[in-house]
């Protein structure tokens, strides 16, 4: 019993106040604290905006150098998590093996629940920050049957990731300062996104007083979904689908029949009515990448660009406002890159930790939260009495 709003999706719920990211989904605008995500892109660089999600506000010299310090410190893993990762199939799907091993990181570091202690709480988020690329790393070496590749202290964030991942021990890594930065461009981008389904997931769990890294292992599994962060990996398999620049007419069709169960992945927002301003960086960090690596002809580039062509022409599309997100370019850039499918969204995770992390100490430190309860409204059978085995159809 008890009257309370039916709101499935959280559609009209705000379920907390926040001071660290607006969103104006009309308009598509996208701030970190206050400065506009496009801003951010060009000039910061991931860790830089990690302290201003963390902190509320951009460091100052001294400050960047101690906060980038501090991650360097925190890069390497324990090294018997290198036997948890072992414990894996081969081909595990990468989101499952950051699962369970950020998960793992609870066993590791008992201290982080002592959550009530502000300097415990910036010892895990920068742990968090700084062994997310080690293990994401890693989980991709697994798979391909490489040794892991320990971090490398001398390089910024996105280098050693990129070293991590694509290095290995017989030769150095030939390092190209514009794929580094596209890498940095596209974690700044996915950095935070304030109430979507995994923060809210990481917040919820957090609300019990759970451990942070347990609480990140919830995000991770949230994110994993392809109404979510799986997207990106989604648009790829769909280009591939659709095959060629002249099929997409077609799919764009389909995509309006309610009936054929497919819709254009990439496309449309809970929040956004207008373009996604993150989608508009990534369709430049595309053409830069794809230049770079020399393949501006990638044919699901050119398919990609017509159907956003078609679409964003397409009544269906315009009147429903659904225009292209995030996720649209970013799975050819990847692709590009040398990233397999698979590991989309695990660089979706890498990426969104610092936004979760920056929001679970947010509600922490909020006098006004407790532990979330959501209510429902019951709709099964009313009570009856128990039937004995021999007297049921
Ligand atoms: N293709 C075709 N029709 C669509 C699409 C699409 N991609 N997205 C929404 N619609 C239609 C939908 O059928 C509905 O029509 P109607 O009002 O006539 O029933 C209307 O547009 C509203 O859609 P909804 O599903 O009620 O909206 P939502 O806010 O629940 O869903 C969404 C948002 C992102 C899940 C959805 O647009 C979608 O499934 N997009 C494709 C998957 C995708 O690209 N996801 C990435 C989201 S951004 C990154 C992230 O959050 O991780």
């Amino acid at each position: 019993t008890g009257h309370f709003t039916y709101d499935p999706g959280f559609t009209s719920t705000a379920s907390t106040e926040s001071k660290i990211t607006y969103i104006d989904g009309d308009e598509g605008v996208l701030l970190y604290r206050g400065y506009d995500i496009a801003e951010l892109a060009e000039h910061s660089t991931f860790l830089e905006t990690c302290y201003l999600l963390l902190n509320g506000e951009l460091p100052n010299p001294s400050q960047k150098t101690s906060f980038e310090n501090s991650i360097t410190n925190h890069t390497m893993l324990h090294e018997q998590i290198h036997f948890l990762f072992r414990g894996f199939r081969r081909d595990a799907h990468p989101m499952a093996v950051m699962c369970g091993v950020v998960g793992a990181l609870s066993a590791f570091y008992h201290d982080a629940t002592d959550y009530d202690d502000p300097k415990q709480r910036m010892i895990a988020q920068h742990r968090l920050i700084a062994k997310m690329p080690t293990i994401a790393a890693m989980a991709f070496k697994y798979s391909i049957g490489q040794p892991f590749m320990y971090p490398r202290n001398d390089l910024g964030y996105a280098e050693n990731f990129l070293q991590m991942t694509f290095g290995v021990p017989a030769e150095p890594y030939k390092m190209s300062p514009v794929l580094a930065k596209a890498m940095d461009r596209i974690f700044i981008l996915h950095a935070d996104h304030e109430q979507n389904a995994s923060t809210s997931t990481v917040r919820l769990a957090g609300s019990s007083g759970a451990n942070p890294f347990a609480c990140i292992a919830a995000g991770i599994a949230c994110l994993w979904g392809p109404a979510h962060g799986g997207a990106n990996e989604a648009v790829l398999k769909m280009l591939e689908e659709i095959g060629s620049v002249d099929k997409v007419g077609e799919a764009v069709k389909k995509a309006k029949d309610k009936n054929s169960g497919f819709r254009l992945m990439g496309f449309g927002h809970r929040v956004y009515k207008n373009y996604d301003p993150r989608a508009k960086v990534m369709r430049e960090t595309c053409y830069e990448v794809l230049e770079e690596l020399g393949v501006k002809d990638e044919p699901l580039l050119k398919m990609a660009m017509e159907l956003e062509r078609i679409a964003l022409e397409d009544d269906y599309f315009v009147s429903k406002k659904l225009y292209p997100n995030v996720d649209f370019y970013s799975g050819i850039i990847l692709r590009a890159m040398g990233f397999p499918t698979a590991m989309f969204t695990a660089l979706f995770a890498l990426a969104r930790t610092v936004g979760w992390i920056s929001q679970w100490n947010e509600m922490i430190e909020d006098p006004a939260q407790k532990i979330g309860r959501p209510r429902q409204l019951y709709t099964g059978a009313t009570q009856r009495p128990y039937i004995p085995l021999d007297k049921r159809k």
